[in-house]
């Protein structure tokens, strides 16, 4: 287990907010889940601390009950009901400070979902533990560049229920609602998913959400296509794109900063079949190479993308999934998966092939970094659009970008 350090950007806490160890719970919560030993726990008191020091805005009285009320239901998580609201927050700018009615007129124009904690008996889980996992988002979601980078979602401000549940009044996320819902779902509900072009810059979107997360040193630690969304592309995003994916959910997350640099990191993070199996089986590995565990985890997402949303494990039990995933096979068989599914051209397959041998290895310091993954995909995507189609000249792109130095 890493121990963990105070830092700054991230918003900092006295003891940590994300430190807790419990005993009865559901295998499959993600809060309940959460690694980490307990030392100094956090309550509602210093999740509010933090949305100050990070400069959430927190909602007041009259916009807090509009923000909240008439919602449907778009998704759910382990930990997280995810409701829209039919309607926009009404033509009138709304509340009384400056901060408010600017707040408000970004909630009228920006179509938003409500992300709440699926409260637990107090018993199961204290309130500390509950809020580790939003903790977390907002640490991720609020950080001073982070905030800004396209690839990811936006959080607009923080609300609070209306009405107690097990005794509490619990927080809720507002954040810009992804017309197309996430990933598998949009690859279910639209042909332009099959399209090379358009699922080579979805993933260019995935890889350089995750490159920029790594960059500033957090894994995200459970990449999967539910948690990453698509938008109606803005202005200047890829030329021609009519979409834009971002990643979503960052409750797994791991700051790399919140621990020593020189830490062992062991614990069950993400979710099975997509996570690596370093994180499948808690094997003790450094903080640092959490990192890798997202490149293992955008491959196989990107065999989903190329698979038109199918999973490279049909007709595989757990049992046999990771078998697979610890043997030297694994690559041959996603890509063989890949190619029965989906026809592809030789250089195509050249592309995916070298993705997945480069990323899917069970030792984590053998996998390629997930910027440079992204950088392979860009290359191939502007050398589609040029019509450099021929299988030498993008081997020797590839051969260049992704081989080990
Ligand atoms: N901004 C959004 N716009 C549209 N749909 C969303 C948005 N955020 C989340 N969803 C939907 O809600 C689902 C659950 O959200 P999210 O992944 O953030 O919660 P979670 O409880 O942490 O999930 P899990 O634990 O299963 O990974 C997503 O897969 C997606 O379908
Ligand atoms: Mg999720």
């Amino acid at each position: 287990m890493a121990s963990r350090v105070s830092e700054s950007v991230f918003g900092s806490f006295s003891g940590s907010l994300a430190d807790y160890q419990y005993a009865a719970a559901s295998t499959d919560s993600e809060l309940l889940n959460r690694p980490w030993t307990h030392h100094d726990p956090p309550g509602p008191a210093a999740f509010l601390g933090l949305l100050n020091r990070l400069g959430v805005p927190i909602l007041g009285r009259s916009l807090n009950s509009s923000a909240v009320e008439d919602q449907f239901f778009v998704g759910a998580g382990a930990s997280y009901d995810v409701t829209r609201a039919l309607r926009s927050l009404g033509d009138q700018h709304q509340g009384n400070s400056e901060v408010e009615q600017t707040i408000s007129k970004e909630l009228q124009f920006k179509k938003f979902v409500t992300k709440r904690i699926k409260p637990l008996p107090p018993h199961v889980a204290s309130d500390s533990v509950q809020l580790a996992a939003v903790t977390n988002e907002v640490r991720i979601l609020a950080h001073e560049t982070l905030k800004n980078v396209p690839q990811m979602v936006k959080l607009i401000c923080v609300a609070w229920d209306e009405v107690p549940t097990m005794g509490r009044y619990w927080p809720r996320l507002l954040i810009e609602a992804a017309d197309y819902g996430n990933l598998a779902e949009f690859i279910a509900a639209h042909e332009d998913a099959r399209v090379w072009q358009v699922k080579l810059a979805l993933l260019i979107d995935v890889a350089g959400g995750v490159a920029m997360l790594h960059q500033h040193h957090v894994a995200h630690c459970d990449l999967k296509l539910e948690n990453v969304l698509v938008f109606p592309a803005e202005p200047n995003h890829a030329p021609g794109m009519q979409y834009q994916a971002k990643l979503c959910d960052f409750g797994f997350s791991v700051i790399l900063s919140d621990y020593e640099p020189s830490s062992t990191f062991s614990a069950v993070l993400g979710t099975e079949p997509w996570n690596a199996p370093e994180l499948t089986f808690a094997k003790p590995i450094k903080t640092e190479q959490l990192l890798a565990a997202d490149a293992y985890s955008f491959a196989l997402l990107l065999s989903r993308v190329m698979m038109h949303g199918g999973t490279p494990f049909e007709g595989l039990d757990q049992e046999d999934i990771r078998r697979l995933k610890q043997d030297a096979a694994m690559t041959e068989q996603v890509g063989a998966s890949i190619f029965s599914r989906v026809e592809y051209s030789e250089p195509q397959k050249v592309l995916i092939r070298k993705i997945l041998l480069g990323t899917l290895s069970l030792e984590p310091q053998h996998r390629f970094p997930v910027h440079l993954v992204k950088a392979s995909l860009l290359l191939h995507s502007l050398a589609f659009r040029k019509q450099v189609t021929h299988p030498s000249a993008l081997s020797c792109i590839l051969e260049t970008l992704l081989t080990p130095r």
